[in-house]
């Protein structure tokens, strides 16, 4: 009898390990080229925890192949590294190629799916939401702001000139701030400010929530069925106690804008004129309405503030190494804004004149692809199954862009490492704002409103002040040079800071 049962127990056993082996090779089969990693978890173990991009390009490279592509526990994930597939598929395809993956745990488990990051493309809730970025951040909607942005860029120059060591921290509170008011009316003062604190909690959480790899349930949704109470099911307790917290952060701003509008007393925002829908009181629009302006007022903090801190920190570490691009832009800025040694530092920068700063803007492009601010984009999820270049690329594949890769791409961009916003000048060389923002039906909402902050703020630090690079090396580390200058790693990324001196311009320089 024992034997019957031991003999079965191996037959059972042998099958299973004969279907999952067939499993792989058949989702293997005639898929990109890529490294493929352990039977259990793939290449999870491979990928690096610092910039996967270059990793990613390099697999490309090994493989001959600028579409690669891998497998982390059982879920495929394809990599385009270069312009063409990304063109092809994204935006050719996006019908197929829009929907975003399903992170179980953030999505689910700590509620999330609602985000205009995490939404379903298929969700008719994500026309809504990209229809009202149109309309509040889009090109039409930027007179609207003019003024506030002005104001929080003077705040910001006067505490330059203060405490110039402090600059990426008034860098930090500005865009913080101009997205407040933005969104909510709400002016950020400090660093410390709660509303600042509670929306950087949200954005901790939802890192944590979508860390690669780290949530098994990610990739064996059936796993979500355990019930929480069971040993080794802390992961989903955890889980629980973030939803709630989440819930809780999201409700603070948008709660406190009905208070002050209660009260009569408030600065107009995306949410107050929102919330006012056709009436002049909260009442009269729906739950669901109410719900998709809280949601859409997440996003545009989440999505704005990192993006333009990363962009303007790079440009000022830039700035400090260049000392020719710079001269030359001050110059440009200047003969702009009239500036000179009789009228003195312009106030700030006159919006409407923004455009006329044609040197600025190749510099501000040169500065997003020489340090791409998401050089993965988002992912995207592909919908059916498809074939391209005679690869099968299956449903529900995680489908990546490089742009880090598109940006370096030497066939694109000469000497891709030099930093060089002369390249612009023949027109030859792509404008790599086609690429920083995304692709397709998901590329990002705030492209212009990002530009518009971007490219005013650094008119008006380079009108006032001079930025150079101080002579020693720090923390044991080389002095920095255009060669050697490192990046953070992350969700959106920027040149890692060294020693800078912003001083007041001399007029007569
Ligand atoms: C330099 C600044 C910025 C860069 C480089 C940038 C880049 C990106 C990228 C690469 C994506 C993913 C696109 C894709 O999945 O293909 C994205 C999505 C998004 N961005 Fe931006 N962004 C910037 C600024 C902003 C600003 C200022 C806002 C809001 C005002 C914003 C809101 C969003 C939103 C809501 C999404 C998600 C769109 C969706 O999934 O449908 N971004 N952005």
């Amino acid at each position: 009898m024992d034997t019957v049962i031991i003999l079965t127990s191996y037959l059972v056993l042998g099958l299973v390990v004969a279907f999952l082996f067939l499993n792989v090779v058949h989702q293997s089969t005639f898929l990109p080229p890529g490294p493929k990693g352990t039977f259990f978890s793939g290449v999870q173990h491979q990928l690096p925890k610092n910039e996967p991009w270059k990793k990613y390009a390099e697999w490309s490279k090994e493989f001959q192949s600028p579409v690669i592509s891998f497998r982390v526990y059982n879920e495929t994930v394809i990599v385009l590294n270069e312009l063409k597939s990304v063109r092809d598929l994204l935006e050719r395809r996006s019908h197929i190629y829009s929907d975003r993956p399903l992170s179980w745990m953030l999505s689910v488990i700590c509620g999330r799916a609602k985000a205009i990051f995490n939404i379903s493309s298929s969700d008719p809730r994500h026309r809504k939401y990209r229809q009202l970025f149109q309309t509040e951040v889009g090109e039409r909607a930027m007179k609207r702001y003019w003024e506030m942005m002005r104001e929080e860029l003077r705040t910001m120059l006067d505490g330059l000139e203060k405490t110039p060591d402090e600059w990426q921290q008034h860098i930090i509170r500005n865009y913080a701030s101009v997205i407040m008011r933005l969104t909510f009316g709400y002016k950020i003062h400090s660093l410390d400010d709660p509303f600042i604190q509670s929306t950087e909690e949200t954005g901790k959480i939802s890192g944590w929530a979508t860390a690669p790899g780290r949530w098994l349930v990610n990739y064996y949704t059936i796993l979500r069925f355990v019930p929480s109470f069971l040993p080794g099911t802390g992961w989903k307790r955890q889980g629980h106690a973030w939803r709630e917290r989440l819930r809780t952060l999201s409700q603070i701003p948008h709660n406190w804008v009905k208070e002050q509008m209660a009260k009569g007393s408030y600065e107009p925002s995306f949410t107050s004129r929102l919330l006012q829908g056709d009436g002049d009181c909260v009442s009269n629009i729906s739950t669901e309405e109410e719900d998709i302006i809280q949601w859409c007022a997440g996003g545009l903090y989440a999505g704005a503030t990192h993006t333009t801190i990363s962009a303007l920190t790079s440009f000022v570490l830039l700035m400090a190494l260049h000392p020719q691009v710079q001269q030359k832009a001050q110059r440009e800025i200047d003969l702009v804004f009239n500036q000179n040694q009789q009228s003195g530092f312009i106030d700030t920068p006159d919006l409407a004149r923004l455009p006329m700063l044609k040197y600025l803007t190749v510099v501000m492009k040169e500065v997003l692809r020489f340090a791409p601010v998401g050089n993965l984009a988002l992912p995207h999820r592909l919908v059916v199954d498809d074939e391209y270049m005679g690869f099968r690329l299956p449903r529900g594949a995680t489908v990546i862009p490089n742009i880090w890769a598109i940006m370096h791409d030497p066939e694109l961009y000469p000497d891709p490492f030099v930093f060089s916003p002369e390249r612009f000048a023949m027109d030859d060389q792509p404008d790599p704002r086609q690429f920083a923002y995304g692709f397709g039906r998901r590329s990002c909402p705030g492209s212009h409103f990002a530009e518009t902050t971007i490219l005013l703020a650094m008119a008006g630090i380079l009108a006032r002040f001079h930025i150079d690079s101080k002579e020693k090396g720090f923390e044991g580390r080389a002095v920095v040079t255009p060669q050697n200058v490192e990046f953070t790693t992350g969700l959106t990324s920027h040149i890692k800071p060294f020693p800078i001196h912003i001083t007041p311009r001399k007029f007569d320089s």
